[in-house]
C-alpha cells in the first residue's frame, strides 16, 4: 500500500513536469521555426540579483577572472585556489585526490573541504565558495566503491522516465558523499551515428525521448537545492555533439536549423524547464547546409552561446567550456581565447594551463579585447548558480551523506535498471527463458568482466586502465552462478576444448571493450561490423554453435552494431548495452525463477535503430522502418509475453563482409570541402594555436601569420608566412585509419605555391602519435618552386612508411615545419591512391 502511494506520488510529479512543459515539450508540439523561449523552474529572485550586483561591484578584475577559471585538481592546490580566487576545480576522468585511485568518500570530502576552506579565506570582500565539478555520468563513476548504473544508451532502452529520476537522485547522493556539488551530466546528445565514440552517452537517436529524460534527470539531480543529495546539473554538449558527420567526435554537424531545433536540441528544452543551471559547450562545429551558415566551433559561436542559448531560450545559468575546448576556436590556444569569452563562455575549463590563461585574460580585458561588461555578466551568472545551489550557506561536509562510503551504493536500483535495459532481439523456438535446473556452458570474454560491462568513463577516463578488483560489483557470470548454482555452470572464455554436448545450453557473453570519446570512433576506413574489430567473438560463437545446443548470446556493447553474422550463430540474442556494476540483473531476466515462472520479462526496447548492413548509405535514424539497411527500428524488442516472439523466428540474415565504408581511393586531410576532421594548428615553441583562414602573426605569438587567397584554378588556399621556427599541422584529436586502398601506390598530395624561399630547412611530417612520426625534407623542392605557379605536390606514402609511419593510427596527415623564414600558399591536402608512380610524383631519394 505504502509502495503504491509512493509510486503514485512519483507519477504525479512526472505528470506535473510534462504538463508544465506543454509549450515546447508536448508530444504534439508544432514544429519550431526558431529557438524557443523556455520558462525555467528556477526564476530570478530580485533580492538575489541585488546581492549579485553588490558582490560583482566589489570584485577586482583578478578576482573576476579567477571566478571564471576552472583548474584540474592535479594541477591546483587549495592554496592556489585562494591566491588566484579560482571559481572552480574539476577532476578529469581518472583523476583522484592525491592521485590515489582508492581514495574513499572521506578522502574526497577532505580535499573538497580543503578547496572550499581556501576559497573562503581569500581577501575578497565577499568570499565566494569554489565549486567542484565531476563527471558522474553513470553513477559517481570516478570513485572506487560507487555503484555504477548502465550507461545512458541502456537507460534509453529502458524507456522509463521514472527510473531516470530515481537514478539521478542516487547519483546526486553519491556525489555529495564525496563533498562535490556539481556534475557534468546529463549528456543530452541525440546520437545519430553509431560510429561516434560517445554513442553510449546518448539516451536515444530520437530527440523526443532525450527530451522526456533530460528534464527528469535534471530534476532528480538538482531537486530544489534543499536536499542533502542535490547537486548542480549540466546539460551537455551544446550543441549538436551527437549529430556530426560520419559520427566523428569533435567533427562537423551538417544539420539544418530545423533538424537542430526540432530534434537534436530537444533535451535542452526540458533540461532548462527543469532548471538546469549549467551548460557545457561542445567540441564540434556546425555548418547548416540549408541556410549556408557556418557557425564554426561551438566554443566560439556567439550566435549559439549568446543569441540562441541565453537571449532566445533565456538561459540564465552559466556556460562552462569543455576540457581545453577553447583551443578549438580559430586563433585560440588553450591558455588564451578572448573569442570564446566574447561568444558567451562564462567559465573556462583550463585543466593545467590556468595560470597563463588568467594572465592572458586579464591582459585581454585591460587591452579592450574583452569588454568588462562581458566579464561582469559571466561572473554574475556563476554567482547566481552558486547562490541558487545554496553554496554560500553550506560547506561540503554539511550534507548528511558527506564522507559516507555507503551513500554511494544503490545496488538494487542499478540492478533494476539493468533488467529494464535489456533488449531481446531474437528468441527462436523460445529458447529463453532458461529454466534453473539446466547445465549451462558460459563462454565469451565479457561474461566475467566488470571492465567490459562498465565501459569507458568508469573509474578512469577510457575505462581500460582498471583491474577487475577495482570494481565493487558483480559480473554477469556471478549472476548466472547464483541463479543456477555454481555446479551447473561451467565457464570457458574461448570455449576451447570444451564438449558442448554435455550441456543443456550455452550462454555467450561477447561485445566491445572500453573506450571513451574519439578513441571509440569507428573510422570510415572500417565498418559497423562488430566482428571486424572483435574477431574473437565470432570465433567463440563458431566454436559453440551448430552443436545441437541452444546458444544465447548476450551482447555487451555501447552501441547498435552490425551483428548479422553473430545473430546467425545464436538462437537468442540480447542487447545488454553497458550495464555497469550490477551484472546480476541479466540473470534476473534470462532465467525463470525457482518456481519455474517468469519473474522478470524483457522490458527494454531499442532507442537506437539496429543496422542490417556493415556500411550505411545515410543516417539510420532517418531510414524508414522497412529500409533494407535497417534490421530493427526504434521500439523493437521481444518479450516473453509476446506469443509472436517464437512464431516470428528470425531466419538467417544476409551477410555483409565489406571491410571499409570509405572511398578507398582518397582521404581528405584538410581540403576546402573537409577541413574539420584534421583541423589546422600552428605550433610555436610550446604553444599551439588553431588556424583560421586569416590570423595575424601577432595573434599567434609572432612566428606565423595566415591569410587566405584563391589560387588560379579557383581553389581556396591558406597563405602561410613563417617569420621563424614554427610548425603548421593538420591534426586530428584522436588517431584514425587510412583506407587500405589509399596505400596502393598512394601519395600525400597538396597544392603549393611558394612566395618566399626557405631561409632554413623545411620538412613535411606524417604523424601517428608517440614515437611514430616520419619526416621528409622538402627544402630543395620548395626552393625550386619560388615564384612559380601553384603546383600539385605528390609525396609517395612509401617515403613515410619506410621511415616508420603507421597508416593505421594517423594523428596528423600533414605537418610543415621550418627552422627559419618561409612563405607558401597551401591547399587541398589529401591522401590519394595510385599516384606514386606518376611521372610528376616526387622520388623519395629527392627528399634528402
Ligand atoms: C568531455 C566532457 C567532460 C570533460 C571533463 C571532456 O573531454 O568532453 O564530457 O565533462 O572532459 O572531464
Ligand atoms: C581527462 C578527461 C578529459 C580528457 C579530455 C583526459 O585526460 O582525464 O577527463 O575528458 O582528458 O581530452
Amino acid at each position: 500500500m505504502k509502495n503504491k502511494t509512493l509510486q503514485l506520488a512519483v507519477a504525479s510529479v512526472i505528470a506535473g513536469l510534462s504538463l508544465q512543459a506543454a509549450s515546447v515539450n508536448a508530444a504534439t508540439a508544432p514544429e519550431l521555426k526558431d529557438w524557443p523561449k523556455i520558462k525555467s523552474a528556477i526564476s530570478k529572485d530580485a533580492a538575489m540579483e541585488k546581492k549579485i550586483k553588490e558582490i560583482v561591484s566589489s570584485m577586482s578584475l583578478a578576482q573576476k577572472v579567477g571566478q571564471m577559471t576552472q583548474a584540474e585538481i592535479k594541477f591546483v592546490t587549495p592554496e592556489e585556489v585562494k591566491q588566484y580566487y579560482l571559481g572552480s576545480v574539476l577532476n578529469g576522468g581518472g583523476s583522484w585526490p592525491k592521485m590515489n585511485k582508492y581514495a574513499t568518500a572521506a578522502d574526497w570530502l577532505a580535499l573538497s573541504t580543503a578547496y572550499y576552506d581556501a576559497s573562503m579565506s581569500t581577501d575578497m570582500k565577499t568570499k565566494v565558495p569554489v565549486v567542484w565539478g565531476i563527471d558522474a555520468i553513470h553513477g559517481n563513476s570516478n570513485v572506487v566503491g560507487a555503484t555504477l548504473f548502465p550507461h545512458n544508451i541502456g537507460l534509453g532502452a529502458a524507456h522509463n522516465p521514472q527510473l531516470i529520476s530515481k537514478i539521478a537522485v542516487e547519483v546526486g547522493r553519491a556525489v555529495r558523499a564525496t563533498g562535490i556539488n556539481w556534475v557534468f551530466a546529463p549528456t543530452v546528445a541525440v546520437g545519430k551515428d553509431a560510429r561516434w565514440g560517445r554513442a553510449y552517452e546518448s539516451f536515444s537517436e530520437d530527440g523526443k525521448q532525450v527530451r522526456d529524460y533530460a528534464g527528469l534527470y535534471v530534476k532528480g539531480l538538482q531537486g530544489k537545492f534543499k536536499d542533502d543529495a542535490n547537486v548542480i546539473a549540466t546539460a551537455k554538449h551544446f550543441i549538436g555533439d551527437g549529430g556530426t558527420d560520419a559520427g566523428v567526435d569533435r567533427g562537423v554537424n551538417k544539420s539544418s536549423l530545423n533538424e537542430m531545433i526540432n530534434s537534436q536540441a530537444l533535451g535542452y528544452y526540458s533540461a532548462f524547464e527543469a532548471g538546469a543551471q549549467t551548460v557545457m559547450a561542445s567540441y564540434n562545429s556546425w555548418h547548416d547546409p540549408v541556410s549556408g551558415i557556418n557557425y564554426g566551433k561551438m566554443h566560439g559561436s556567439k550566435a549559439l552561446l549568446t543569441d540562441a542559448l541565453k537571449d532566445k531560450m533565456g538561459f540564465d545559468g552559466f556556460v562552462i567550456s569543455d576540457w581545453d575546448g577553447i583551443a578549438e576556436v580559430a586563433g585560440c590556444a588553450n591558455d588564451s581565447c578572448p573569442q570564446a569569452i566574447n561568444a558567451g563562455v562564462d567559465m573556462i575549463m583550463v585543466p593545467d594551463n590556468w595560470k597563463n590563461f588568467i594572465k592572458n585574460t586579464i591582459a585581454q580585458v585591460e587591452g579592450g579585447q574583452i569588454p568588462l561588461a562581458r566579464i561582469d555578466d559571466a561572473v554574475s551568472r556563476i554567482l547566481r548558480v552558486k547562490l541558487r545551489a545554496g553554496m554560500f550557506t553550506t560547506k561540503p561536509g554539511d550534507s548528511k551523506y558527506a564522507g559516507k562510503q555507503d551513500a554511494m551504493q544503490a545496488k538494487a536500483l542499478a540492478r533494476e535498471a539493468v533488467r529494464e535495459s535489456l533488449v531481446l532481439l531474437k528468441n527462436n523456438q523460445s529458447v529463453l527463458p532458461l529454466a534453473r535446473d539446466k547445465k549451462v556452458l558460459v563462454v565469451g570474454k565479457s561474461a566475467d568482466s566488470l571492465i567490459n560491462q562498465n565501459g569507458g568513463w568508469s573509474i578512469t577516463w577510457q575505462g581500460t586502465e582498471n583491474k577487475e578488483s577495482d570494481y565493487h560489483g558483480d559480473t554477469l557470470l556471478t549472476g548466472f552462478r547464483e541463479a543456477l548454482g555454481a555446479s551447473n555452470v561451467q565457464f570457458s572464455p574461448t570455449a576451447e576444448g570444451v564438449d558442448v554436448s554435455k550441456f543443456d545450453a550455452v550462454i555467450a557473453v561477447i561485445g566491445e571493450t572500453p573506450y571513451a570519446e574519439g578513441f571509440g570512433d569507428i573510422p570510415a576506413a572500417q565498418t559497423l561490423r562488430h566482428s571486424q574489430r572483435h574477431p574473437e567473438d565470432l570465433a567463440v560463437l563458431k566454436a559453440v554453435s551448430g552443436k545441437g545446443k541452444p546458444v544465447v548470446t548476450v551482447f555487451v556493447a555501447g552501441r547498435a552494431l552490425y551483428t548479422n553474422d553473430l545473430m546467425n550463430l545464436s538462437d537468442a540474442f540480447v542487447a545488454a548495452w553497458l550495464p555497469g556494476t550490477e551484472g546480476k540483473g541479466v540473470a534476473d531476466v534470462l532465467f525463470k525463477d525457482a518456481k519455474g515462472k517468469v519473474a522478470h520479462d524483457f522490458k527494454g526496447r531499442l532507442s537506437f535503430s539496429w543496422p542490417n548492413a556493415a556500411c550505411l548509405s545515410g543516417p539510420i535514424a532517418k531510414m524508414e522502418a522497412n529500409h533494407p539497411e535497417k534490421l530493427f527500428g526504434l521500439g523493437y524488442g521481444l518479450s516473453y509475453a509476446m506469443k509472436a516472439a517464437s512464431a516470428n523466428a528470425l531466419s538467417a540474415l544476409p551477410l555483409d563482409n565489406r571491410n571499409s565504408c570509405a572511398d578507398e581511393s582518397r582521404m581528405a586531410i584538410n581540403t576546402a570541402k573537409d577541413s574539420t576532421h584534421f583541423p589546422m594548428r600552428a605550433t610555436i615553441a610550446t604553444r599551439q594555436f588553431t588556424l583560421g583562414r586569416e590570423l595575424s602573426d601577432k595573434e599567434m605569438g609572432g612566428a606565423i601569420g595566415v591569410t587566405s587567397k584563391t589560387l588560379a584554378n579557383g581553389l581556396p588556399a591558406r597563405v602561410v608566412t613563417w617569420n621563424g621556427p614554427a610548425k603548421i599541422e593538420a591534426t586530428a584529436p584522436f588517431a584514425t585509419m587510412v583506407p587500405q586502398g589509399v596505400l596502393n601506390n598512394g601519395v600525400l598530395q597538396f597544392v603549393a605555391e611558394v612566395h618566399k624561399a626557405p631561409q632554413g630547412k623545411v620538412t613535411v611530417t606524417m604523424d601517428c602519435g608517440e614515437n611514430c612520426a616520419a619526416s621528409v625534407d622538402v627544402t630543395k623542392l620548395m626552393q625550386g618552386m619560388l615564384n612559380g605557379p601553384a603546383r600539385t605536390i605528390k609525396l609517395p606514402l612509401a617515403c613515410f612508411t619506410a621511415k616508420g609511419f603507421d597508416p593505421k593510427k594517423i594523428k596528423s596527415g600533414f605537418a610543415m615545419s621550418t627552422t627559419a623564414a618561409f612563405s607558401a600558399s597551401l591547399a587541398e591536402i589529401e591522401l590519394v591512391a595510385g599516384k606514386a608512380k606518376d611521372p610528376d610524383a616526387v622520388a623519395c631519394s629527392d627528399l634528402n
